[in-house]
């Protein structure tokens, strides 16, 4: 039987001897796994954690359902089930109550604080992980910026001092990669200098290069009790509206001597990873943050979505633009999915 379509365009088109047919690629899965571009793996996560102080203690992020602020007994035990399913790279960030916060961020540089104590626990217990440790002032801050506040301003070049000290203390705890998620200009050189001076030349830099002002930061927030007690982060985080500006802070971050290019928040600005990629070097990070992850948990919950299977092609998505690291909250429960 011949089938007329009866389109107009198909006039000048005769379907009968189509002979380029894009789905005989898609025929079976086997096929379709042949061809496939993209694939996530295990490997390609860093796992954010939050720690708190305490013993035995384990809170869950009310706007994130299924992850949890540990103290460090339970820190330990949660990256060693992780190392089980496969995930060796780890970000800790510490969520510590209000009487440790001043003006100058003092706590960061605590050595018997919890932050700090714990990194040093983690990389002797776990020796062969990835240890990435964050480097901004907003989780000791009582201003809730990432910068120092001075007469209601965050001040760029005065917090570059405190940033610089606070990598060492990180890197003096064996810290593997230091992640400065700042957004101050000039960090990422001023830190660079102070890891060679102290001797941690081997220690590497991933910069929040395009970290822009994002609402999709909420739950994070929430998970540290960090939002800014005055004005928003605008004068730092980058502008939602714009993408070259992502290219000329990646041009400083390469010359300051970055080794990974993260961008922030990622499912919303898979362009600016597919720009960096593009126009980089150096490997592109993203980071798939606290509201993308709460937002799948939601409507998961509520039976709106398939969960899983969106929360996959939201990751398989942040690959194909050219991220090859992602950081992620999913990155556990993917990893109990493989198995
Ligand atoms: C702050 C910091 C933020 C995140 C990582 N580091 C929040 C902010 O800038 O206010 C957000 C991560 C997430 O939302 O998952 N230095």
């Amino acid at each position: 039987m011949t089938w007329v379509c009866s389109e107009p365009s198909c006039q000048f088109y005769n379907v009968n001897t189509m002979q380029i047919r894009p789905r005989r690629n898609r025929k079976s899965e086997t096929i379709r796994a042949l061809i496939r571009e993209n694939k996530v793996s295990v490997s390609d996560f860093i796992f954010p954690l939050f720690l708190i102080e305490g013993k035995q203690s384990k809170s869950e992020v009310t706007s994130m359902p299924g992850i949890f602020r540990y103290s460090a007994d339970l820190i330990l035990k949660e990256i060693e089930s992780c190392m089980k399913l496969g995930i060796f790279n780890f970000c800790v960030f510490p969520s510590l109550p209000d009487k440790r916060k001043d003006k100058i961020a003092s706590e960061s540089l605590n050595k018997n604080g919890v932050y700090l104590k714990t990194l040093r626990q983690i990389k002797k217990q776990f020796p062969e992980i990835t240890l990435m440790t964050d480097v901004a002032m907003d989780p000791y801050s009582s201003d809730g910026h990432d910068g120092l506040v001075q007469n209601g301003r965050i001040v760029n070049d005065p917090t570059l001092k405190i940033l610089s000290r606070m990598a060492v203390a990180q890197a003096e705890c064996g810290a593997d990669i230091i992640g400065p998620s700042d957004m101050m200009d000039g960090r990422v050189g001023v830190i660079r200098n102070a890891l060679d001076k102290a001797g941690f030349e081997e220690v590497s830099i991933m910069s929040y290069t395009a970290k822009y002002a994002s609402a999709f930061y909420g739950p994070f927030r929430d998970a540290l009790d960090s939002a800014p007690k005055f004005g928003d982060k605008k004068t730092y985080q980058m502008d939602p509206a714009n993408a070259k500006e992502a290219l000329r802070e990646a041009k400083l971050d390469s010359e300051e001597g970055a080794d990974f290019l993260m961008v922030k928040p990622a499912m919303a600005y898979l362009d600016v990873i597919k720009s960096l990629n593009e126009n980089t070097t150096l490997p592109v990070a993203a980071y798939n943050v606290s509201g993308e992850y709460a937002m799948v948990k939601a409507a998961g919950a509520k039976g709106w979505i398939d969960e899983k299977k969106v929360r996959d092609e939201i990751l398989l998505s942040i690959k194909r633009a050219g991220a090859k690291i992602i950081l992620t909250y999913f990155a556990k429960e993917f990893a109990l999915d493989q198995n």
